[in-house]
C-alpha cells in the first residue's frame, strides 16, 4: 500500500469531480499509481459515462470495478486524461512507458481535452534521463531502430519476455543526454520501426499532482 500514490489519486478525483457530468468520459492511463485512481473513480462511476483506457491492464480493472470502457475510436470528448510517470522534470517533460503502454497512453493523452499526471515525491527529478527511455518498436525494425539510436548517442537494451497491447518490442535507451526532451522525441520518432517513445514533451501534462505520504 502506497499512500503517497493513493494521495494522488484522492487529490486527482477532487479535481475531476466539477469538471464530469453523466455524459462524461475519462481517459484512463496505466501503471500503479493509476490502479489506486481506478479504484477511487470507481467509487464516482456513478457521476460520468465511461472511461478510454490506455492499456489491457486498466481495462480490465475498470471492467471488473463496475466502469464502462469505450473506444476511443466511438467517443467524441474526452474531458481529461490520468495517467502516472515514470519521470518528471522541473518543466513538466514526462518520462514514460515504464510498462510499456506509453505508445497508446501518448494517444489518449492527446485526444483529452486536458492532461493530469499523478505522481509521488520519487518520479520529481531535475533533468530527465535517469529511468532508462522506452520506444516501442516494430519487431522487424528492431536491429535497425538500436543501430539508430546507438548513433544518436544511446545504448538501447531489449526489454525481454514482453510485448506492449500491440504486440510489438520495446528497447529501453540508456545513457542518453536528454538536454531537449522535444527534439529528442522527435528525432527517435522519425527512425522508420519506431512506433513512439516515453518522452511526453509535446504532449506535456496540463497539471502535476504530487501525493505527498
Ligand atoms: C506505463 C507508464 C506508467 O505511467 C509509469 O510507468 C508509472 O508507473 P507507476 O505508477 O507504476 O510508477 O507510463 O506505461
Amino acid at each position: 500500500m502506497s499512500n503517497s500514490k493513493l494521495n494522488a489519486s484522492i487529490e486527482a478525483i477532487e479535481y475531476i469531480k466539477p469538471k464530469i457530468d453523466m455524459g462524461s468520459i475519462i481517459g484512463v492511463g496505466t501503471g500503479s499509481t493509476v490502479n489506486y485512481f481506478i479504484e477511487e473513480l470507481a467509487k464516482i462511476k456513478h457521476i460520468f459515462k465511461g472511461a478510454v483506457s490506455s492499456s489491457e491492464a486498466s481495462t480490465q480493472l475498470m471492467e471488473s470495478a463496475g466502469i464502462e470502457v469505450f473506444e476511443l475510436n466511438d467517443v467524441n470528448e474526452i474531458i481529461v486524461y490520468v495517467d502516472g510517470a515514470d519521470e518528471v522534470d522541473t518543466s513538466h517533460n514526462l518520462i514514460k512507458g515504464g510498462g510499456g503502454a506509453h505508445t497508446r497512453e501518448k494517444i489518449v493523452a492527446s485526444a483529452s481535452n486536458e492532461f493530469v499526471c499523478i505522481v509521488d515525491e520519487s518520479k520529481l527529478v531535475k533533468t530527465l534521463g535517469n529511468f532508462p527511455l522506452p520506444v516501442e518498436v516494430m519487431i522487424k525494425s528492431r536491429s535497425y531502430v538500436a543501430r539508430e539510436i546507438v548513433k544518436i548517442g544511446g545504448s538501447p537494451e531489449l526489454r525481454t519476455d514482453f510485448l506492449t497491447d500491440q504486440g510489438n518490442q520495446i528497447l529501453d535507451i540508456k545513457d542518453i543526454k536528454i538536454e531537449n526532451p522535444l527534439d529528442l522525441e522527435q528525432k527517435i520518432n522519425l527512425i522508420p520501426g519506431v512506433l513512439d517513445n516515453g518522452l511526453f514533451a509535446n504532449c506535456k501534462p496540463n497539471k502535476v499532482i504530487v501525493g505527498k505520504d
